[in-house]
C-alpha cells in the first residue's frame, strides 16, 4: 500500500514523478509522461496533478493545463475501469466503426466520452488508430482489437465488465487503463512483448518483397544493422525492438545529452 502525502496523488507517484522529470537533459520534457504517471495513479488528470507537476517542473498551472487539456489521451473527468475507442475515422466507419459506436452506446446506456453505471467501461470515439488495415478497429486500453463487429464487441465489453481475462488481438493480455497509463508514462508492466507484433495485413508488403527478392538499400552511412532478409526475421526482429525500446529506456535519446552515453555528461535536470 501506498502512503498517501496529500488528497489524492501517494508519495510513491510523488517520487515517480520527479524519478520522470530527472529521466530528460530538460526537466520540462517529462511533463507528458508525469501526467500519463498522474492518471495512472488519479484516475485523470487533476487539478492537484496539475499542480504538483507545475511544482516539480517550474512550470504555470496554466502552461500545463494548456498541455493537459490538449492533447486527448489527458481525460479531465473520472474514467471507468476500461477505455473502449471505437475507431470512427474515414476507413472504419464505412468498415463497421459508426455501427459499433452506436451498437456499444445502446449497449451499455453511454453516448460518446462517458462512463457505463457499473464503472467498468468508459466509451470514445477514436480517430485514428494507425490501424486502418485492420478497420474496423477498437482499442481497449491502447491495445488493438481488430476487424471487430458489433457482435464481437459488444462480446468484449461483456468479458471486462464480468472481469474476465480478454487478450488483445494483436498485443498483450489487457489489464486496465490505469495500468496501461502507468506503463505509457514509463513503468513497464511486462507484457511489453506479449502477443503478435505485426498481423497478415501488415505483413503482405514484407511477402511480396520476400518473393521478389526486394530489399532495402543498405544504411551504411548510420552504421544501422542490415534489414531482416525474410518476413519471419522481421516479425522477429520488430518483437525484439518492441521489448528493447523499453528495456533500455534508461539510455533513450530522450535521456541522452546532445546524443552522448548519459555516462559521459552530467545531468543537467532539476
Ligand atoms: S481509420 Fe480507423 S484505424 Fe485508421
Amino acid at each position: 500500500m501506498t502512503e498517501q502525502i496529500s488528497e489524492g496523488l501517494s508519495q510513491t507517484t510523488i517520487a515517480e514523478l520527479h524519478e520522470l522529470a530527472g529521466r530528460y537533459p530538460q526537466a520540462r520534457s517529462a511533463l507528458l509522461p508525469m501526467l500519463h504517471l498522474v492518471q495512472a495513479d488519479q484516475g485523470r488528470v487533476t487539478a492537484e496533478g496539475i499542480g504538483v507537476c507545475g511544482q516539480i517542473l517550474g512550470l504555470t498551472e496554466a502552461e500545463v493545463s494548456a498541455v493537459a487539456t490538449f492533447y486527448t489521451m489527458y481525460k479531465r473527468r473520472p474514467m471507468g475501469t476500461h477505455h473502449v475507442g471505437v475507431c470512427t475515422n474515414t476507413l472504419c466507419a464505412v468498415m463497421g466503426g459508426d455501427e459499433i459506436f452506436e451498437r456499444l452506446c445502446g449497449h451499455l446506456d453511454v453516448g460518446n466520452d462517458e462512463t457505463s453505471e457499473d464503472g467498468r467501461i468508459t466509451l470514445e470515439k477514436v480517430e485514428c488508430n494507425a490501424a486502418c488495415d485492420f478497420a474496423p478497429v477498437m482499442m481497449v486500453n491502447w491495445e488493438f482489437f481488430d476487424n471487430q463487429t458489433p457482435e464481437s464487441a459488444v462480446e468484449v465489453v461483456d468479458r471486462l465488465r464480468a472481469g474476465e481475462a480478454v487478450q488483445s488481438t494483436r498485443g498483450a493480455t489487457i489489464t486496465s487503463w490505469r495500468e496501461a497509463e502507468r506503463v505509457i508514462a514509463g513503468f513497464e508492466d511486462g507484457l511489453v512483448d506479449e502477443g503478435p507484433a505485426a498481423g497478415p495485413a501488415s505483413l503482405v508488403g514484407l511477402e511480396i518483397a520476400d518473393e521478389r527478392g526486394w530489399a532495402a538499400p543498405p544504411l551504411e552511412a548510420s552504421g544501422t544493422e542490415a534489414a531482416p532478409e525474410s518476413t519471419t526475421e522481421a516479425v522477429a526482429e520488430a518483437d525484439t525492438s518492441r521489448a528493447g525500446s523499453e528495456t533500455v529506456a534508461d539510455q533513450s535519446p530522450a535521456d541522452v545529452e546532445g546524443g552522448k552515453d548519459p555516462d559521459e555528461s552530467e545531468g543537467t535536470h532539476d
